[in-house]
């Protein structure tokens, strides 16, 4: 995509409150992550420095600025999934992969990493399993996509 197609894709979100998350969002989306390139076309866009722009991608956990493994599987280990027994999901996923968490699988298709609560709180342990929300995930269905 093109620096005038990426700006024509960031146009909608400059008149909106907090209109560079939504921007990105919106490169999210579409990249699967936010590239250098295009942290300067969001700085000149928003009329923020290259700095500002990249307090604001590194304070939120879900704005990549790496290429990203093609699936992604996340233990939430907030204090409700934990009272659900999440832990044994978590030693579970390591005494598979051999390795702590966060980890990646041996063919480096899979990252598995933690995440502090995914809004399923009373139907722990919860998981996400490439965007896909699982309640009350036990070892055998989270092991099954490692
Ligand atoms: S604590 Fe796990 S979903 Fe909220």
């Amino acid at each position: 995509m093109s620096e005038a197609e990426v700006r024509e894709l960031l146009q909608p979100c400059t008149n909106l409150v907090g209109g560079i998350i939504h921007a990105c969002h919106r490169l999210m989306r579409e990249f699967g992550y936010i590239s250098v390139d295009q942290k300067h076309i969001l700085a000149d866009i928003f009329n923020l420095s290259v700095a500002e722009v990249s307090g604001v991608i590194s304070f939120y956990h879900d704005f990549k600025t790496e290429p990203q493994p093609s699936k992604l599987l996340r233990i939430c280990t907030a204090e409700a999934c934990q009272a659900n027994r999440s832990r044994d999901l978590v030693a579970a996923v390591e005494s598979h992969l051999g390795s702590k968490i966060p980890c990646q699988t041996a063919d480096g298709e899979t990252t598995v990493s933690f995440v502090y609560c995914l809004g399923l709180c009373p139907n722990g342990p919860a998981v996400e399993i490439n965007g896909q929300l699982v309640s009350n995930a036990t070892a055998d269905q989270v092991l099954s996509h490692l």
